[in-house]
């Protein structure tokens, strides 16, 4: 019996695509057969950098049945998450880091028929997510410091995927275990034997000639 308790999912990272082509983004990460698309929403503050905003997700909704990973990297997603999940985000992820109302924001994304996400930056513990684990649906670990596209995969964060994936088998739980950043065929393999389940990656996928190899990868895993 396989010792993961989820087949892998590759999320494509829209953040690694050509910006003034987004529509023809999710429909290249449809034809290549995929489920999720992943996108990174980014305020200037939490992170160095800014992206997309829930009007831009709106617009690809009405181009796309894909399940939208809707990642927010913001100082204060409480104030944002309504109106993610009103733009039609399948799940909203939420980082551990900024001081706000973390328990309640997830219990308000739930409310709003959203999926439920908690993330923790490289440098955080895993113990710092432990108190929302019994409730979200999925669990995105970083693998780099977020921000940006095109960096390189953090290996010093595989002990802490190792770490989360022991807590969900001894509490008995089912949330899906993302990585995010650097990842490509030779990371994503490092994260499975860790027990990661759900693949982020941007510059690797549209950077890839053969994108159904590349997804075929990942799902061999
Ligand atoms: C980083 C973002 C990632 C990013 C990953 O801040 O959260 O989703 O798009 O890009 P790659 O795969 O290029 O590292
Ligand atoms: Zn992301």
């Amino acid at each position: 019996m396989s010792r993961h308790c989820h087949t892998p999912i590759l999320a494509p990272s829209i953040l690694g695509a050509d910006h003034a082509n987004l529509a023809e983004a999710v429909a290249t990460v449809e034809q290549t057969g995929l489920e999720w698309v992943h996108i990174d929403i980014m305020d200037g503050h939490f992170v160095p950098n800014l992206s997309f905003g829930p009007g831009v997700v709106a617009a690809l909704r009405k181009r796309s049945r894909l399940f939208f990973d809707v990642h927010l990297m913001l100082d204060n997603p409480h104030l944002y998450v309504e109106a993610f999940a009103e733009a039609g985000a399948d799940l909203i992820s939420i980082h551990v880091e900024p001081d706000y109302d973390i328990g309640g924001t997830l219990e308000h994304i739930r409310r709003l028929g959203c999926k439920t996400g908690i993330v923790l930056n490289p440098a955080t513990p895993a113990a710092h997510i432990e108190p929302y684990l019994d409730t979200v649906d999925l669990v995105l670990a970083m693998t780099v410091q977020p921000g940006f596209g095109g960096q390189s995969f953090r290996e010093d964060v595989l002990p802490k995927l190792a770490e989360i994936d022991a807590v969900r088998r001894s509490r008995g739980l089912s949330f899906r275990l993302e990585v995010d950043g650097g990842i490509d065929t030779a990371r994503a393999p490092l994260c499975r034997e860790q027990g990661v389940d759900t693949f982020v990656a941007g510059t690797a996928f549209f950077r890839a000639a053969d994108k159904a190899a590349f997804a075929a990868a990942i799902h061999a895993l």
